[in-house]
C-alpha cells in the first residue's frame, strides 16, 4: 500500500546523503581557509541534512520498507566559496521542488503522515535555501574583503590568546 511512499522516502534519502557530504566537504574547506562563519554554517546544515535523512529513515522502517543508504552523487572538489555558496543554493531549490513534488503525489495516495514529512523537510530547505543565499549576496556585494575579514578575525582571536592558543584553534566558532 505504502511502496511509492516508501520509493519517494528512499530517493530523499539518497538526496539528503548526497547533501550532508558534500556540505561536510564544504566546512573542511572553510575551516582550512580560516572562514569561519561560512564552515559553520556549512556544518550546521550538514547536520540538519542528516536529521531530516533519520526522519525519512525512521519514516521508512515504520512502513515496513528499508533504507537504502547510497548517495546520489559524488562529492564535487569545489574550493572557491562562491562556486560552493552556488552549489548550495542550487541543491537547496531542488531539495524544495523535489520534496513539493513529493508531497502532493503522497497526498494523491492518502498518505497524509509522509505528506507531512516533506512539507516540514520543505520548511527547512527554504530557511536553507534563503541562508545560503543571504551569504551570496554578501560575498558578491563585498567581494574577496568579507571573507578575508573572517580569516582576520580567527588571526586576531589566535594572537589575543596568547602563545598556549587559549583554546583558540582551526575549529574554533561552530
Ligand atoms: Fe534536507
Ligand atoms: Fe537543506
Amino acid at each position: 500500500m505504502y511502496e511509492k511512499s516508501i520509493e519517494l522516502l528512499n530517493r530523499a534519502v539518497a538526496d539528503e546523503l548526497s547533501a550532508v557530504h558534500q556540505y561536510m566537504y564544504f566546512h573542511f574547506h572553510c575551516d582550512n581557509q580560516g572562514i569561519d562563519l561560512l564552515s559553520s554554517l556549512f556544518k550546521r546544515t550538514a547536520i540538519e541534512e542528516m536529521l531530516h535523512l533519520e526522519r525519512l529513515a525512521d519514516r521508512i522502517l515504520f512502513l515496513k520498507g528499508d533504507v537504502i543508504l547510497e548517495a546520489d552523487d559524488k562529492v564535487e572538489s569545489i574550493h572557491d566559496v562562491k562556486a560552493m555558496l552556488g552549489w548550495a543554493d542550487r541543491s537547496e531549490q531542488s531539495a524544495i521542488r523535489m520534496y513539493n513534488q513529493f508531497a502532493l503525489e503522497c497526498a494523491a495516495n492518502a498518505d497524509s503522515a509522509t505528506k507531512k514529512l516533506f512539507e516540514d523537510l520543505v520548511m527547512d530547505e527554504e530557511r536553507h535555501y534563503g541562508q545560503f543565499d543571504d551569504e551570496m549576496e554578501n560575498v558578491k556585494r563585498y567581494g574577496d574583503s568579507y571573507l578575508a575579514q573572517q580569516a582576520m578575525e580567527r588571526s586576531r582571536a589566535a594572537a589575543a590568546a596568547g602563545p598556549q592558543g587559549g583554546g583558540v584553534s582551526k575549529t574554533a566558532g561552530q
